[in-house]
Order: structure tokens, then C-alpha cells, then sequence
């Protein structure tokens, strides 16, 4: 075991960049946090991560990361100034009420047929093939059809959508290039306008879906305006398809390399929930939330200093051996399974569709299953992503 010294362990960009799991927990057993080299403190044991996801001195990061990236206006400026995600306080309250009333078990339900169709879909469309990158084949497609049959968007629509909403999505992921930004922008202003128009439709009808419960909701409740009712949409949208994509690779990998694991699932279509649950403890869609402190914060005698971007590790947390026995070992059958676990984030922020996500990816678990146990992995993907979204290398697999 490393030395225990008062100096705060710095993380280097190349040791993240090789291997983020080896360096947190290299840090984790000697300290609460570490900083980054590329700037930004990690917290890291899971007591930590879990009492300051509630600590109203680690504040979100309203519109500093586009205004960071020299963006202070526009579509994509729009998400984070009007968006739930990044506000705080009243303004986070009054925005979150009408999704999170919207977001009811009867939507879950018929948002877990969405998936079933749509991954059907998909498999109809490819099983011919014997082969498929799983991550640009079914993950990165799953979740927008999905939330496409949610939010009712006809299927002549659905090849532009899913064009847009991926091009948007291109923002938040770890090294966008400038080109993809520009493209970003252009896509996020789409989506927003193809919203609009949506729901002036919906405002004409009274129908019994989730737009208009979500719509009637918001009327009712007189507490945000038009421009922000969208932006809870856009950002559900966002949430809805970044944080499933590489989740969706990771379980299907994780149960391929411990093939054992894999056939119990396509024996018994129970095993999806710990499968999924497990398998967001090991390789997590979100690697952690990110906060800026107002204020001086002891963590365990170490100080978070104020002003600084903080990091909130959901990745180191959920593998820490204050916590977990073999954290290091996938195993869906491990008897310190969290189900309610901080891959979803904890406190005002988290996740509003954390119901949603889990039938998301036990459904899409379950039909790959059903449809192709045969299936074996030819490349072994690669999880990118320290701060908030994760991305995979390519998983090739065949049946
Ligand atoms: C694998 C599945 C998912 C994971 C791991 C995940 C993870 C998270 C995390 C960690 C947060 C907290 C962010 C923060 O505190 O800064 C969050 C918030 C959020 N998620 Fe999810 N999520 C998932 C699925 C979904 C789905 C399916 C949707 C929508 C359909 C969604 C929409 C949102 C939204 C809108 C927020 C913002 C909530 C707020 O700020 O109050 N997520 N999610």
C-alpha cells in the first residue's frame, strides 16, 4: 500500500487515459480525493461520493462548461441555461416537477414495449449478418428508437430524429472534435424545433400519452416557461440515449467474458435486473457527476478547496472495497448487490428516469438474449470517459 501523506495524489492524463479503474483505486486506498492533472478534484470512496451528491455547497455547473468552451449562446448554450441538469435550487425544483410527475409506472410499462419493439427491430435487421458492432448496431440505436415510440415521433420522422439526436449528442461526449461541435449546434437547434412543433400538436388533443400527461402537468403547474418545457424534453432526450449507449455494451460484454453468466441469463430472463444492476457497478454509462464547490469541504481531513470543478466518482465509488467484496470481479450474483446504487447519481439530481433506464436495459438485455444465445465476442470493448459520459471501442460479435 502506498505511503499515507498529507500531499493530495495527483492523477496524470496518461495514466487516466490508460487505465481510469487502476488509477482511482490506486488513489482510493490512501485518499478520499485526488486531483486531475487536466484540472478538477476526483472524489473517490463511496461513503464520500454518496453524502456530498446531497451537499448543497457542491452546486451544478449551470452554463460554465459551455461558457468554458467559449459557447455563450445558442441551441446547444440553451440546454444547459434552461436545463434541469444544470441548475440549482428553485430553479432545478420547478423544472424537474413536471417530468418527474410525468415519468409515472404507466409510462415505464409502455416504455418497456417501446424497447421490445425496437430491439426486435434491430436484430430483424441484422441477424441475417451472423455479425454486428454492437455498440453503432444496437446500443447507439436502441435508446433513440425507443424514445422515439415514447415520445409518439411518427416512423416517416424517426431517420431524421435519429440523425439529429446523435449528431447533438456529439457535445457531451469525451474528445468531440471542433467539426462535431459545429454539427452539434446545427442539431441541437433541429431538435428543438422539431419539438415545438410536436407538442403545438399535442396542445390541440387530449390524449392519454406521455407528452401530453407531461405537457398537462407543466400547464397546470404555471412554473415554467415555453422554452423550458422543451429543454426538460431535449435533455431528457440526451440523458435518455448518452448514459444507455455504453451501458448497453458494457452488460452484453461483461456476461460475454464470463460466458457462465451469459447462459444463465438466456435460461432465466429474471437474472436481467442483477445483471444489470452488477453490471452498472462494474463499467457504469456515467463515470460521475460534476459540481463546482462554493466552499471550503473536509472530506476525511483532506480539503475540497473552494471554486474548483469537482468530480463525484460514480466509477471509483462503486468499486470500492470499503463497500464491495471482489469489487474488481463481475459477478450477477454477488450477495452485496445495491440495487438503488450511485451509477444513477444521489440527492436533488438523480437520475429522473432512473426506472426507465433499468427497463431500458433489462429489456434490451433480455431480447438479445432470447434472440441469440449463440452469441460470442470477437473484440473486447474499451471504456473511455472519466467525468460523465462513458463511450465503448468497437465489440464485435457473432452468432
Ligand atoms: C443507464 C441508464 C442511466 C444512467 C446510468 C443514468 C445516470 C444519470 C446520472 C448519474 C444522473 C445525475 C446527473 C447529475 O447529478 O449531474 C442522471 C440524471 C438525469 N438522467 Fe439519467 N441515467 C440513465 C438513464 C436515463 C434515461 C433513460 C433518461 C431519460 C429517458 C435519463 C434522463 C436523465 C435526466 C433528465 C437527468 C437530470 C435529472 C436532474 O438534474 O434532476 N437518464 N442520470
Amino acid at each position: 500500500m502506498e505511503k499515507l501523506t498529507r500531499i493530495v495524489p495527483t492523477i496524470s492524463s496518461a495514466e487516466i487515459e490508460r487505465d481510469a479503474h487502476e488509477a482511482f483505486k490506486r488513489c482510493r486506498a490512501v485518499h478520499p480525493i485526488a486531483t486531475l492533472e487536466k484540472g478538477g478534484t476526483v472524489v473517490l470512496r463511496h461513503a464520500d461520493v454518496s453524502r456530498l451528491s446531497r451537499d448543497a455547497r457542491l452546486r451544478a455547473t449551470e452554463t460554465a462548461i459551455p461558457a468554458h468552451g467559449g459557447i455563450t449562446q445558442g441551441a446547444l448554450f440553451d440546454i444547459f441555461r434552461h436545463g434541469m441538469l444544470t441548475a440549482n435550487g428553485h430553479d432545478h425544483e420547478r423544472r424537474r416537477f413536471a417530468m418527474s410527475r410525468a415519468l409515472a409506472s404507466q409510462v415505464i410499462d409502455d416504455f418497456r414495449s417501446c424497447v421490445r419493439n425496437a430491439a426486435e427491430v434491430l436484430i430483424d435487421g441484422f441477424q441475417r449478418d451472423g455479425a454486428v458492432e454492437l455498440g453503432s448496431g444496437y446500443a447507439a440505436k436502441l435508446p433513440i428508437l425507443a424514445l422515439a415510440g415514447m415520445l409518439g415521433v411518427p416512423d416517416r420522422d424517426v431517420p431524421v430524429f435519429t440523425r439529429d439526436v446523435d449528431q447533438m449528442n456529439e457535445f457531451f461526449r469525451p474528445n468531440a472534435t471542433a467539426a462535431a461541435m459545429a454539427e452539434a449546434e446545427l442539431a441541437a437547434q433541429r431538435v428543438q424545433d422539431y419539438l415545438t412543433t410536436v407538442l403545438a400538436g399535442k396542445r390541440a388533443g387530449q390524449a392519454n400519452d406521455f407528452l401530453s400527461h407531461y405537457l398537462a402537468v407543466a400547464d397546470a403547474d404555471q412554473r415554467i416557461s415555453g422554452v423550458e418545457v422543451i429543454i426538460q424534453l431535449v435533455q431528457l432526450i440526451i440523458g435518455g440515449t448518452e448514459s444507455v449507449r455504453a451501458a448497453l455494451v458494457a452488460q452484453t460484454a461483461n456476461l460475454l467474458s464470463n460466458r457462465a453468466q451469459w447462459e444463465a441469463v438466456c435460461e432465466d430472463p429474471a437474472l436481467a435486473s442483477p445483471a444489470v444492476c452488477e453490471s452498472l457497478r462494474f463499467e457504469p454509462g456515467i463515470a460521475g457527476v460534476v459540481r463546482i464547490s462554493t466552499d471550503d469541504i473536509d472530506v476525511d481531513g483532506w480539503t475540497l478547496p473552494a471554486g474548483q470543478m469537482v468530480i463525484l466518482s460514480s466509477m471509483s465509488a462503486l468499486r470500492d472495497e470499503r463497500v464491495f467484496e471482489r469489487p474488481d470481479s463481475f459477478d450477477i450474483f454477488r450477495s452485496d448487490l445495491v440495487p438503488s446504487h450511485l451509477a444513477f447519481g444521489g440527492g436533488a439530481h438523480k437520475c429522473v428516469a432512473e426506472a426507465l433506464g433499468r427497463a431500458e436495459l433489462e429489456e434490451g438485455l433480455n431480447i438479445l438474449a432470447k434472440r441469440l444465445p449463440n452469441l460470442t465476442m470477437k473484440t473486447q470493448p474499451v471504456f473511455m470517459g472519466h467525468v460523465f459520459v462513458r463511450r465503448a471501442t468497437e465489440c464485435w460479435v457473432t452468432w
